[in-house]
């Protein structure tokens, strides 16, 4: 049974749903301080939408959030209105879309009770302030959708901070801006099974389903299982064992997780021992000895695990083949990369240049706005199943150390890919990962006291989980 969806105990879940500033603020004399028509959309989709059309949703609010509400749209339509007041003298007009509770503890049992317990898909409680302070972050709190309003305006109701401790990103929009202000769309969720940090990232059970379908679709995780899904199903088959599509697109937004993929393993070892290696601007993995761990028992059981042969040749390991980082044409990159201070000082000193880019077969661009980092790479050709998740690991990374050590944040990274490829081989590892779903993304911490590109070391780089 999902969480959130039908009471599992005597207490209904739920999840939170409110917009706030960088302060945490909620409103001001009773108003929203500010005006945005697609962020009012986002709640009204999010609180009325169910997956059973003959169920519907409820929303708790205390007494003070329910008397801000304009008159227009109070009883919020569509949904079941709990209202939260210690006053039992308090006239609330009732109907059958009100129910007025005397605690957040009543109204979640009474939630779990019929006949709500068989009529409300989901629970979702938006404020105010006051209550927010007791049950943001309680334990029958399953996730936090926090519409992150990036200005200060002065305000007299506020929430608390989402606790990173307990909750973990499930998905940050990219940032919209609406009337002049700049926002974001985040969605946290309670951490249920407390992950070790390892240099594997392996499937676990958890299960997000309970999220609105529209916010669990907006995992980043879901356009490469999309991607792979399309070139299984839809492929071109150019000769006996490759189905390709051509011209494909993913996007990641890297300000606050790391797109290291959870539905299958991606060896994060390798990942950072990679990029610190081309960075270095090394074309040799045995010579500069940083590539030592595609030898080690965990590679192996790694590459064992993707079915590729660990087989090394001239040094050319398979998936850095697949990279085209060190093929022919990839000595070009590295070549590029050797004039990494350079390149840097054009960052930091003139980065609005249309031309910050890398022109090799990995073709690489960087983008400046808003104190943000953004790259796109673009790969002639490449292998979906195994080399991909690699890819958007590796660039990510080389994209979030660059943006430190320019005192920039990282934005977004976008992959776009001519001929993206399977061999027929991997169709059934492939579709036994499509029907995994995804998990938060991890969060990556660098050592904030590494400011110069070439001092950094896999221990300077950590993927934090909770
Ligand atoms: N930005 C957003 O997403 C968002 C969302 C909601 C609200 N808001 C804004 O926030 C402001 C309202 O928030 P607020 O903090 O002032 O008030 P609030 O939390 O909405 O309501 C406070 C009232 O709730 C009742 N209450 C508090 N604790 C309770 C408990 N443990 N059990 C039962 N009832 C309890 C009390 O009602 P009685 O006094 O009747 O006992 C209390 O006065 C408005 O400006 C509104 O526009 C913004």
């Amino acid at each position: 049974m999902a969480t959130g969806e039908a009471p599992c105990n005597n207490k209904r879940s739920y999840q939170v749903v409110i917009a706030a500033t960088k302060d945490m603020g909620l409103g001001m004399n009773m108003k929203l301080p500010w005006d945005l028509p697609r962020e009012y959309q986002f709640f009204q989709d999010v609180t009325t939408k169910t997956s059973d059309p003959k169920k519907r949703n409820a929303t708790i609010m205390g007494r003070k959030s329910w008397e801000a509400t304009p008159l227009d749209i109070r009883p919020l339509p569509g949904r079941l209105n709990v209202v939260l007041t210690k006053s039992s003298c308090l006239s609330i007009a009732t109907n059958e879309n009100v129910l007025v509770c005397n605690s957040m503890e009543s109204a979640l049992e009474l939630l779990a009770t019929e006949p709500y317990s068989s009529s409300i898909e989901k629970v979702f409680f938006i404020g105010g302030g006051e209550l927010l302070r007791h049950y943001m972050n309680a334990p029958n709190c399953d996730a936090i959708h926090l519409t992150e309003i990036d200005i200060s305006v002065p305000c007299d109701a506020f929430a608390p901070r989402v606790d990173t401790c307990l909750y973990r990103p499930w998905y940050s929009s990219f940032p919209v801006v609406e009337n002049g202000i700049r926002y974001s769309f985040n969605t946290y969720v309670r951490s249920k099974n407390p992950i070790a940090v390892s240099d594997f990232i392996c499937c676990e059970t958890e299960d997000y389903s309970f999220l609105p379908k529209m916010v669990f679709e907006r995992h980043e995780e879901f356009g490469y299982l999309n991607l792979v899904q399309n070139i299984i199903s839809n492929g071109d088959m150019n000769d006996n064992n490759t189905l390709s599509k051509f011209g494909c697109q993913m996007r990641f937004n890297l300000r606050k997780t790391f797109p290291l993929l959870t539905t299958k393993k991606v060896f994060w070892l390798g990942v950072v021992e990679e990029t610190l290696q081309l960075i270095s601007g090394s074309t040799n993995p045995k010579e500069e000895g940083t590539n030592h761990i595609w030898n080690s028992n965990e590679a192996n059981e790694y590459l064992d695990s993707l079915r590729v042969n660990a087989t090394e040749e001239d040094g050319d390991h398979p998936l850095l083949f697949g990279l085209h980082w060190r093929d022919t044409d990839a000595r070009l990159v590295l070549s590029q990369f050797s004039k990494l201070s350079d390149f840097i000082n054009k960052i930091k000193n003139n980065p609005h240049n249309r031309g910050i880019m890398l022109p090799c077969q990995t073709f690489a661009q960087f983008y400046v706005a808003n104190g943000e980092l953004s790259c796109q790479i673009y790969q002639s050709s490449t292998e979906a199943s195994l080399v991909i998740p690699f890819c958007i690991a590796a660039y990510s990374l080389l994209t979030c150390i660059i943006a430190h050590v320019c005192d920039l944040v990282a934005g977004d990274f976008i992959h776009v890919i001519g001929d993206a490829h399977v061999n027929t081989a991997h169709i059934k590892a492939i579709q036994k990962q499509l029907q995994i779903s995804p998990k938060p993304f991890p969060i990556l911490k660098m050592n904030p006291e590494k400011t110069n590109i070439d001092h950094f070391q896999a221990s300077d780089l950590e993927l934090l989980e909770i």
